[in-house]
């Protein structure tokens, strides 16, 4: 008999890493796999990343503060300053965790009286680690959808009729994954306005905040100051996508006195301190951050021209249809009469793309997600002609059928 809770064989897995083993596993095998399917951004941002990591690696191997050392949590909070425009980012409310993923799982504990029906709102699509780390903290999941038709923007009367007695926290994604939509302030005013007067906590995820493509990068902090001075909003971020280091594993977040008190003892019986040689190489990272800014301008072009590219290529093909995302690394493109699983499956195995399908976000709509932050200009070209090599064939066995 099984010793495994039960509740955990209903939560899925993330789809970009369940594929992943499988991409690793062909690529020692030799074969050729172009994978637009985990969301890295493999760009040599850090270039002296290697010196980096051995100077932190020496710097401290002894335990240390669960919430971060306070030189790090110090350097998080100038690099969270620069993005509130005027606000000082109070380091006593920084913690520093393990990827962005360990602060949600953190801040959203401090919300969640596991097994009390408690409610976390999150946007559909959704990043899939949110459904999952509700689910393993045991709330319920209340899902909001984004107004597909209108490039994804928020549906205000949805978000209001979502809102219960039993709301703890809004999960809210901008630059999100995986549409790459960006939130306007007048959705920053409106969220806020519907949370006035509860004590329901505003989770921003801003991941992608460095990588927006049209000039606009709005940010919770510059937008909600009364919000943050009032601890009812924390913001999540992390180095894996703004500095190209998903495997640091170095996230943060900012957030109100009481939660970090709360999170000092989440964080202590959980893993007892974030990694000390992560947290020195990041402070050697952040003390930089000015040369990092600089070489990022050239990491987005890169990154623009690739997202055109695939846009483009894609609007060619019968029955997809691709906005032009705003932010982040994906393009997401929507499928007319195409099973998106099938889709997903055949790209694979009969030409070796990897990408994701709608079913991972939630969405239900037939849609696909390809990374533009891993491949080149020409690898990209080559995956284009391969999905349009198998858009034909799904075309002609449709035909042969009717
Ligand atoms: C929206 C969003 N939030 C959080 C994460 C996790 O980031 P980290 O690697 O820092 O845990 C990702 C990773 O893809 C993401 O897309």
């Amino acid at each position: 008999m099984s010793t495994v809770s039960l509740d955990l064989l209903s939560i899925q897995g993330e789809a970009a890493f369940d594929i992943k083993p499988n991409v690793d596993a062909a690529r020692r095998e030799g074969l050729d796999v172009i994978d637009l399917s985990i969301g890295d951004v493999q760009y040599p941002l850090v270039h002296n990343i290697q010196d980096i990591i051995c100077e932190a690696g020496q710097k401290s191997l002894r335990y240390g503060n669960p919430l971060g050392e306070p030189e790090v949590r110090e350097v998080i909070s100038h690099y969270l300053s620069q993005r509130a425009h005027g606000l000082d980012i109070d380091p006593q409310k920084v913690f520093v965790s393990i990827g962005a993923k360990g602060a949600l799982t953190s801040v959203l504990r401090c919300s969640i009286q596991p097994g009390n029906g408690d409610e976390i709102i999150c946007f559909q699509p959704f990043f899939p680690s949110y459904l999952g780390v509700i689910q393993l903290l045991g709330a319920q999941a209340v899902i909001v959808p984004l107004n597909s038709t209108h490039s994804y923007q928020l549906d205000y009367r949805e978000l209001e009729r979502s809102i219960t007695s039993k709301t703890k926290a809004i999960i809210v994604n901008s630059p999100h994954n995986p549409t790459g939509s960006l939130l306007t302030p007048e959705d920053y005013r409106i969220i806020s306005q519907l949370v006035a007067n509860t004590s329901i906590m505003i989770v921003f995820d801003e991941v992608y905040h460095t990588l927006t493509y049209n000039g606009a990068n709005p940010s919770a902090l510059s937008l909600l100051p009364d919000l943050y001075e009032e601890g009812q909003i924390t913001v999540i971020d992390s180095l894996s996508k703004s500095h190209a280091l998903p495997g640091l594993r170095l996230g943060f977040g900012v957030t109100n006195s009481e939660y970090i008190h709360q999170i000092h003892k989440i964080q202590t019986h959980f893993f007892s301190c974030p990694p000390q040689p992560t947290q020195a190489a990041a402070k050697l990272i952040l003390d930089n951050e000015q040369t990092y800014r600089s070489r990022r301008e050239k990491m987005k072009q890169e990154f623009t021209f690739r997202r055109d590219l695939l846009v483009k290529g894609i609007n060619e093909i019968d029955n997809f249809h691709c906005s032009t995302p705003e932010g982040a690394i994906y393009v997401y493109p929507t499928l007319d009469n195409i099973d998106s699983v099938i889709f997903r499956k055949s790209l694979l195995e009969l030409t070796g793309v990897a990408c994701l399908d709608n079913s991972g976000f939630g969405d239900p709509q037939s849609a696909l997600r390809l990374a533009f932050s891993t491949e080149s200009p020409t690898r990209l070209t080559v995956a284009l002609e391969r999905i349009q090599r198998i858009a034909n064939y799904v075309k002609h066995s449709q035909h042969s059928k009717n």
